[in-house]
Parts: C-alpha cells; sequence; structure tokens
C-alpha cells in the first residue's frame, strides 16, 4: 500500500521545523507540548528512546488538543502498534524495513521512513513513498548531497533530521526536495529540566518563522 500522504503531508506542510524530543520525565510532554505549540509548532516527534515516552504521547495525545504528536525513532512492528495506540498521529523510523513497511500498510497512522542513498531512495518508491526522512543529515552528506539528489530522483521529498539548528535549516528548507526539517534544538535538555518553557516557546517562535 501506498504511502498515506493525505495524512502526512498536511503534517509535514505545516510548519518548517519539527521538533525531534527526547522525553526523560512523562510529566514535562504535556506543558513541553504546549510551550512549543504556543510557539508555532504543534507537530512534534516524540522519539522511542526513553521508558517514559509511549505515556509522553498519550498525555499529549488526551491532554494537548492543539498539537499533533507523532513517534520517532521506531524501529520495529511492536513499536508502531504501541506507538499508534498511545495516541500518534505520525510515525517516523530512522531506516526502513520490510516488517516497518508491512505495520504501517496495516495502519491508519501515517509513516515517514528514512533513506539515505539513491538504491535505498529507488527502493522506496517503488514501495509508493515519495516523503522521506533523510537522517543523519549533516554527517550523511548534507544539504550539499540532498541537492545533487534533487533532478535525479525529482519527486521525492525529504525532511533531513540530524546536527540541524537555527544556522544551517535555511540552508536545507532552500532546497526544491526539502519539505521541512527536524531538530531537537527548539527543546534543549536543559531548559526542559528547569521546566523553562517561556524560552522554549521564544525557540519555536523563532524555528516557526524559518523559511529559504
Ligand atoms: C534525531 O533523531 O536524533 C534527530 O535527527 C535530531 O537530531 P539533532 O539532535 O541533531 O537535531
Amino acid at each position: 500500500m501506498a504511502q498515506r500522504t493525505d495524512l502526512l503531508l498536511p503534517i509535514l506542510k505545516g510548519q518548517p521545523v519539527i521538533p525531534v524530543l527526547l522525553i526523560d520525565k512523562a510529566s514535562d510532554a504535556v506543558p513541553l507540548a504546549r510551550a512549543l505549540a504556543a510557539g508555532g509548532l504543534p507537530a512534534i516527534e516524540i522519539t522511542l528512546r526513553t521508558p517514559a515516552a509511549l505515556e509522553a504521547i498519550r498525555a499529549v495525545a488526551d491532554e494537548v488538543p492543539e498539537a499533533i504528536v507523532g513517534a520517532g525513532t521506531i524501529l520495529n512492528a511492536r513499536q508502531y502498534d504501541e506507538a499508534a495506540k498511545a495516541g500518534s498521529r505520525f510515525i517516523v523510523s530512522p531506516g526502513t524495513t520490510r516488517e516497518i513497511r508491512e505495520a504501517a500498510s496495516g495502519s491508519d497512522v501515517p509513516l515517514l521512513p528514512a533513506a539515505i542513498t539513491p538504491s535505498e531512495i529507488m527502493t522506496m518508491r517503488e514501495e509508493g513513498y515519495t516523503y522521506l526522512k533523510f537522517f543523519p543529515a549533516e554527517q550523511a552528506g548534507g544539504a550539499a548531497f540532498l541537492k545533487a539528489l534533487s533532478s535525479p530522483l525529482a519527486g521525492t521529498f525529504f525532511c533531513p533530521t540530524g546536527g540541524i539548528g537555527l544556522g544551517n535549516a535555511k540552508t536545507y528548507l532552500a532546497l526544491p526536495n526539502v519539505v521541512c526539517v527536524g531538530g531537537s534544538w527548539v527543546a534543549p535538555k536543559e531548559l526542559v529540566e528547569a521546566g523553562e518553557w517561556a524560552k522554549i516557546t521564544a525557540l519555536a517562535s523563532e524555528a516557526s518563522k524559518l523559511s529559504a
């Protein structure tokens, strides 16, 4: 089954930056999601890299109607299912496997899978995926690499993440094959731990105004 772009695209096109979040304390999730939404970044990706992640997703889905919560770092079908059941509205994977694609085809929650090389990207095109994560963006060749793909692999669009911040986001956003970028810089660990929500709203606000 092809990628659910009907559900995914409004999310990816809705804001230039998708915050990538690592949440240690589930109780931080609701104020963090509210702070980011208040700054103009309602769509957030909560990574399944901490034991608190699923509870955090559930809390945001239940308590923050203005947020669009997604799950990141999904590595297998079980996590796909758990993240979907917790209320995720999109799923992000750092790579792609048959198991993940099969989980996506049996789910109403759309998948943004990742690919880097031309062969990986062509394989995903054959599977009906035209929107991909490009990870880890800076380490894998950065904006220059993505730009080089834009003509031969026209029609495939990327959300690069990994090593992106305020300083280089615009370079990516200016590319014809970039739909948005992802990054953790809008929710630094120290500000989350200190409950500095107004500062996070300010970072989100700055990021939400980024454009090519
Ligand atoms: C990730 O999955 O860790 C994201 O790519 C975020 O990377 P960053 O912390 O470099 O923004």
